[in-house]
């Protein structure tokens, strides 16, 4: 798929006040400072269009952006910021995981994990969370160009593994870097595949 265009529409903590949900929507999540807006940035070719930092805790809100007048792409807040109080993260697991719920037209929730690491409790705890729910996800492993192929390939391995204690299937993995652009256009291509077989949620029975 080509980005012809990429718009950032709205930030927000209300469910009750994002966009219609009219388009087919992909929610990037992850732990804090995984590289969730970097990612949007390489998805889209759009330096800045999502703001990154090098500090953990940047992205504070569901930010929707347009692409192509298509489809939403929405980078969410990192979970797991150890800086972040209490309070903080208690209104995160809220009014994510209401998002995350309540969405009609979420057709993929991406996981970002970092591929440097060995499966990290919090990222499988998470993904447990969403199969449980029968929300639909696949893995984006980050930052490849930070070490070989060959040492990706092992923690996406070695995270494969773990999910198979409690998934029968493991969901679609990609490694991807936002650095030198790896695995871009694997989940461009797959974001496309689910947007061919999108039909409006009101749509639906009409
Ligand atoms: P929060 O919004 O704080 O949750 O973080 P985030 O997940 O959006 O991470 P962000 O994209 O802001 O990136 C965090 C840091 O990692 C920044 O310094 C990025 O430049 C760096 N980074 C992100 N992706 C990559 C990558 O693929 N390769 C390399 N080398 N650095 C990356
Ligand atoms: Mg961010």
């Amino acid at each position: 798929m080509l980005v012809k265009s990429a718009e950032f529409v709205c930030s927000n903590t209300q469910v009750d006040k994002l966009p219609d949900p009219n388009l087919p929507e992909y929610a990037f999540i992850g732990r804090s400072n995984v590289g969730k807006s970097s990612l949007i940035n390489a998805l889209t070719n759009k330096k800045g269009l999502a703001k990154t930092s090098q500090k953990p805790g940047k992205t504070q809100l569901i930010n929707h952006f347009i692409i192509n007048n298509d489809w939403y792409l929405v980078d969410l807040p990192g979970y797991g910021y150890a800086q972040t109080s209490k309070k903080n993260r208690a209104d995160w697991e809220k009014f994510i995981r209401k998002y995350l719920l309540s969405r009609e037209n979420l057709q993929c929730i991406f996981v970002l994990i970092d591929s440097r690491l060995e499966p990290q409790k919090i990222d499988l705890e998470f993904c447990c969370w969403l199969g449980e729910r029968g929300l639909p996800f696949m893995l984006i492993f980050t930052k490849a160009d930070k070490q070989s192929g060959v040492k990706s390939d092992q923690n996406v391995a070695k995270f494969k593994r773990a999910l198979l204690k409690w998934f029968e299937e493991v969901p679609h993995r990609f490694v991807t870097s936002s650095e030198t652009r790896l695995g871009v256009d694997e989940v461009l291509h797959k974001i496309d595949e689910i947007n061919n077989g999108f039909s409006t949620p009101t749509s639906v029975g009409e």
